[in-house]
């Protein structure tokens, strides 16, 4: 199907409720968005659903007719942290109506789908709430709200969101800069105790490779020079070939790399599970895939692993980082952690303190425990106190900071590739990324940006690398 037609489940012609496809009524949109890089991109593709019923995006809430939030639900607070920012909407609603404005009111994402009717309660400015899984229905749900309805959307039968979603036109792409997202996968069918996804995102499902591939070249027709594919268990992803043969991550890799000017591709996050010799394979033979990888661990506890579910041990991780690291020896490795999971020890964290020196990582992300009601974790006995859980994590966090500096300090003087994504702070500076992922300075021509060229690096700041033209 093409993408750029009408939505296809839409009744059209009363989008001229909410603006018009010839674009003489533009109206405007502000999306904040939460959370990780699904919302990110799930966010670029509601504000390109929307374009399509005259919206245009807007930085300023204040000209807004539209504030949509995209929300995100892993951990405690997000919830509390939406419905006080619903109830300062509320204010600015009301102060827009009393100028003659109306302005209507979006919750999105992962709290709107555990949240639900709940949120019609307890925030009586919100027009509609709508899940990560029936965001394609969001301009008809807008139009029902125009009518005066408020509405919830979030059930929905696993079909395709994606089918009804246009991509965006070239310009819009371009706009966007020369690195993009795109997913390929959603959901989580692994449960592990601790975590939400599988409960706000859904089972697992995969796009086809048609789909995936379409996308991919026209983010490349617009100008994209890089793309990580996403997904909340990428490395999950399946699929068909074209001789109907069975496909996994490796595979679709390889056939994304054939697409001529993709520079350079990237996926994340993968569970170690899902870590399959393919795959393994196409960080050995793709110079397109990226030698970075984000492969969370959670803990380095055998104890732990288990009642967090992960269905693996810490030996079989690190088997699986050896693994990796011969078929492709200058990979960058990062992760997430939790400390403080209910029943962890003073040895079971030193058990992660123990796999984080073997492993050493060159990035991490580390969090303390967070009660998800609804998961098994919240029903564990031997919660950890709040000022233990909190030591830990700045014991882990020191590590892994020592580690990430470690690794950036060992790039001094390396002759690397960066790909120039954007203008720097200074006048006549570009930022640029390596392809451990690392934010690159450096002097340099704004007409060079979307060049990917050879530098040397030269030092190192908290986040960034410097580094100077050859
Ligand atoms: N508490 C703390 N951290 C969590 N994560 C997921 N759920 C929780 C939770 N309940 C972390 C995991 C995951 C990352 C995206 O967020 O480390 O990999
Ligand atoms: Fe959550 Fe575990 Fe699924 Fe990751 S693999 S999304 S942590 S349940």
């Amino acid at each position: 199907m093409n993408k750029d037609s009408a939505l296809p489940d839409a009744p059209q012609p009363d989008t001229l409720e909410i603006g018009l496809r010839d674009g003489s009524i533009s109206r405007k949109v502000f999306i904040k968005t939460y959370g990780c890089q699904m919302n990110v991109y799930d966010s670029a593709r509601m504000s390109d659903a929307l374009a399509r019923d005259g919206y245009e995006p807007t930085e300023d809430m204040e000209e807004a007719d539209l504030v949509l939030l995209n929300t995100c639900h892993i951990r405690e607070k997000a919830a509390e942290k939406v419905y006080s920012a619903l109830g300062r909407l509320r204010e600015m609603k009301k102060r827009k109506a009393a100028d003659g404005r109306d302005m209507m009111i979006g919750v999105t994402g992962c709290v709107a789908q555990a949240e639900g009717e709940e949120i019609l309660r307890r925030a009586p400015a919100v027009d509609v709430v709508i899940g990560p899984q029936t965001y394609h229905r969001l301009p008809v749900a807008l139009r029902r709200a125009k009518e005066g309805q408020r509405v919830v959307d979030t059930e929905y039968a696993i079909e395709d969101k994606f089918e009804h979603l246009p991509i965006a036109e070239a310009t819009k792409i371009r706009a966007r800069g020369v690195t993009a997202f795109l997913t390929v996968q959603e959901g989580c069918d692994k449960f592990c105790t601790f975590c939400v996804v599988p409960y706000t995102r859904g089972s697992e499902v995969s796009r086809p490779v048609a789909q995936i591939v379409e996308e991919a070249q026209k983010l490349v027709d617009g100008g994209v020079r890089e793309i990580t594919l996403l997904g909340q268990n990428v490395n999950a992803w399946h699929g068909t070939g074209p001789a109907g043969e069975a496909w996994s991550l490796g595979d679709l890799l390889y056939r994304l790399a054939e697409i001529p000017n993709l520079a350079r591709l990237r996926y994340t996050t993968s569970h170690p599970r899902d870590m399959d010799d393919r795959l393994i394979s196409a960080h050995r033979d793709l110079r397109t895939l990226m030698p970075y990888l984000h492969l969370p661990v959670q803990s380095g506890s055998d104890r732990i692993l288990k009642a967090m579910n992960r269905r693996h041990t810490a030996a079989e991780y690190l088997a699986l980082i050896e693994k990796i690291r011969a078929a492709r020896p200058d990979i960058a490795l990062s992760g997430d952690f939790i400390v403080g999971f209910p029943g962890e020890t003073e040895q079971d964290f030193a058990d992660t303190l123990r796999l984080v020196e073997e492993v050493n990582y060159a990035q991490a992300f580390s969090f303390k425990y967070s009660t998800r009601p609804g998961t098994p974790g919240a029903e564990l006995k031997g919660q950890v106190p709040e000022e233990i859980k909190a030591e830990r994590l700045e014991r882990l966090q020191a590590l892994l900071l020592k580690q990430q500096h470690a690794f950036a300090d060992a790039c001094v003087g390396k002759v690397v590739d960066i790909l120039l994504e954007k203008p720097g702070r200074m006048p006549g500076q570009l930022i640029g990324r390596s392809p451990w992922l690392q934010s690159v300075n450096l002097d340099a021509k704004a007409s060079q940006i979307g060049d990917i060229i050879n530098v040397r690096i030269i030092g190192t700041s908290t986040n960034s690398l410097f580094a100077e033209l050859l």
